[in-house]
């Protein structure tokens, strides 16, 4: 399976967002990675409705929806999905899980079930037919700039194995959190998808986007 790169909105300059969007259509990015944070289920706010219902109408990158808000099958009426866009729920944070994915299908979108990185894998091991992927986060969610939680990779080569052994090899893995251009090509070799791209790389101040966006594509194919 090809490797997906999905930028983070949220550590991108919002006051140049416009000039980094063309940018980043031009390098044919996979996924606009949008954190949407409640200030419950973490302690941050992020990136709001009204702001992904703009994004979403000025470009035709799919959307990768974070959804970091308790109960998440409250919400979901508050966004309007396209059917090449991800959402997200986090298996810790609601009483319905089946039902929350069941829902987001039924708008068109195709969705993961998120776990933290305390979280078990055998969480997912009774909705693998009801998901697309799987966000594995590899620091605890919130906030940019944040070091990986070293035990992740181990569980993102599990996870893989996981799928594999049940015969869901078709369902992609999708890792969130300092993917650096040190950590990236581990996560690659432990089976990851979809890179979730912030200030750890594509955005790292050490080089423009575009060569960032190149150098880290190198690193994990
Ligand atoms: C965590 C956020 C961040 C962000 C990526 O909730 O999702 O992981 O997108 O940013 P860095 O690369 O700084 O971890
Ligand atoms: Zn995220």
């Amino acid at each position: 399976m090809t490797k997906k790169l999905s930028v983070s909105m949220m550590c991108a300059d919002l006051f140049t967002l416009d000039d980094c969007i063309r940018r980043l259509e031009q390098q044919h990015i996979e996924y606009l990675h949008m954190d949407v944070m409640d200030g419950k289920f973490v302690n941050n706010y992020c990136l709001g409705t009204d702001f992904i219902r703009q994004v979403k109408a000025r470009t035709s990158i799919p959307l990768d929806i974070h959804l970091m808000v308790e109960q998440p099958e409250r919400v979901l009426d508050w966004f309007e999905f396209g059917e090449n866009d991800f959402v997200s729920v986090h298996v810790e944070s609601t009483n319905h899980l089946q039902r929350s994915l069941e829902q987001i299908h039924a708008r068109g979108a195709k969705v993961m079930a998120a776990l933290n990185p305390a979280t078990p894998i055998c969480m997912i091991e009774n909705i693998l037919d009801d998901i697309d992927g799987v966000l594995v986060m590899t620091v605890n969610p919130g906030f940019a700039g944040q070091k990986m939680v070293p035990s992740t990779l181990k569980k993102t080569r599990q996870l893989r194995a996981f799928l594999h052994e049940r015969g869901y090899s078709h369902i992609q893995i999708e890792v969130d959190g300092n993917v650096s251009f040190e950590n990236a090509p581990k996560m690659a070799a432990a089976g990851a998808d979809i890179f979730v791209c912030g200030t750890s790389s594509v955005f790292h101040g050490s080089a423009a986007m575009e060569e960032n966006i190149a150098k880290i594509r190198s690193l994990i194919d």
